[in-house]
């Protein structure tokens, strides 16, 4: 580890994200085998990473893409996905970008609202005689006894409505897309309330595909109850298989493909200690990491020192702080560390999701370097930046 380390950074610089892409394939693997249901697609969340080399180990291991923006389409097609292979579940689009989605050659759909429904009809009306494919709509579930109370969704109440309203626009609402809320470990969130919502979706006279989205948890804490995805796959095939009707099954996992393959390296630059706390200054930023700071939550940190001087050291009470005077910028607090001396390099783990996605020029930091490791091999996925990037786009009067 501490080898490897140092030369990333030495090759590379530091801080430096770092993807560990056998750790990407397997968790991919276990995730698909998980899901026995013949009908199933996968479709990895953009939201989470939006890395290309990333998005294209998703699109050889067969997956798809779910994508919550226009943005996460622009990408998913510069990384090679075709149109068909990937889904739009997102909010609140203006008719131009509906245009553009539909432009892209996106078929399946699935709206958030009944004024989104209306206008995506418009559109389509608007772009008939131009070739595109008729698009696949399903209709984001608001159900607040499962969905709890969230903004997402269309009610069952609105179901007639919305598809009279695709119907006079010679469409049919053809799905029904299931959002269980972010990043839960317990299984029994998800498999309860499984057959309430194929209930709801045999209300839509038409319906043929089931897309079961995100929240599937990660376990970011060491030994954390993890999410059961073999008991989920098995309960979802089985409850869907006795329906006796082909239903198509999305199932959208980001994090929980993503998290566990990242890892944001940063060297110590200045270490104190205030009576028996240590406090390290690191060579990054939580704008480099805003997932912390943004939706809280914990990510491990361990030191890349010899295994020796890890498993003798002592280890003391440690907070880990960026470089810069914002008061928040800590990258871990109340960390159990051994002492840090200036040059050594820590390890922040399982930051493969929202990680790099979330980062930003937030206290006029550069963004880290990524790089793909594969095996005992290294390279370049996306370029460090430097200060010039703070210029782009303003206009010097
Ligand atoms: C519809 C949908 N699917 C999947 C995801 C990814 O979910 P998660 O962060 O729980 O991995 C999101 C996140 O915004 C989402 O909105």
């Amino acid at each position: 580890m501490l080898h490897l380390a140092q030369e990333l950074i030495n090759t590379y610089g530091s801080p430096l994200y770092v993807y560990n892409a056998p750790t990407l394939r397997e968790t991919i693997a276990r995730i698909t085998q998980a899901i026995p249901y013949p009908r199933t697609h996968l479709h990895f969340a953009t939201v989470t990473n939006g890395n290309i080399a990333l998005l294209q180990i998703f699109q050889q291991a067969g997956w798809g893409l779910h994508a919550n923006t226009p943005g996460d389409i622009y990408l998913g097609l510069k990384a090679g996905f075709l149109p068909s292979q990937i889904v739009y579940s997102g909010s609140n689009l203006n008719s131009t970008e509906m245009e553009q989605v539909l432009t892209w050659g996106v078929t399946t759909l699935n709206l958030d609202s009944i004024a989104q429904l209306q206008l995506f009809c418009q559109v389509y009306q608007t772009l008939a005689g131009t070739e595109h494919t008729i698009p696949r709509l399903g209709l984001r579930l608001n159900l607040p006894d499962v969905t709890g109370d969230s903004r997402i969704g269309v009610r069952p109440n609105e179901f007639p409505e919305a598809i009279a309203i695709a119907a006079a626009a010679g469409l049919t609402i053809s799905g029904l897309h299931f959002y269980r809320g972010t990043g839960t470990n317990a299984t029994p969130a998800f498999t309860q309330v499984i057959d309430t919502v194929i209930d709801t979706a045999q209300t839509l006279p038409d319906w043929q595909y089931l897309d079961f989205g995100g929240g599937f948890g990660y376990p970011y804490h060491n030994g954390k109850v993890a999410f059961d995805w073999p008991l989920f796959g098995a309960e979802l095939s089985q409850r869907l298989s006795i329906r006796g009707r082909e239903i198509d099954l999305i199932v959208e996992p980001g994090r929980a493909a993503i998290a566990g393959c990242g890892t944001l390296l940063a060297r110590v630059v200045s270490v104190k200690w205030q009576d028996s706390k240590q406090v390290v200054g690191v060579d990054t930023s939580i704008a480099n990491l805003a997932v912390l700071s943004v939706h809280g939550g914990y990510r491990e940190i361990i030191t890349c020192k010899e295994d020796r001087e890890v498993t003798q050291s002592p280890l003391h009470p440690t907070d880990i702080c960026g470089n810069t005077t914002y008061s928040r910028d800590y990258l871990g607090k109340n960390c159990q560390l051994p002492a840090l001396a200036i040059g050594d390099i820590i390890a922040i783990l399982d930051v493969g999701a929202y990680g790099y996605a979330m980062s930003s020029h937030f206290l006029h930091r550069p963004r880290p370097a990524e790089i793909l490791l594969d095996n005992s091999q290294h390279k370049l996925i996306r370029q460090r930046e430097y200060y010039s990037v703070l210029l782009d786009n303003q206009v010097f009067n």
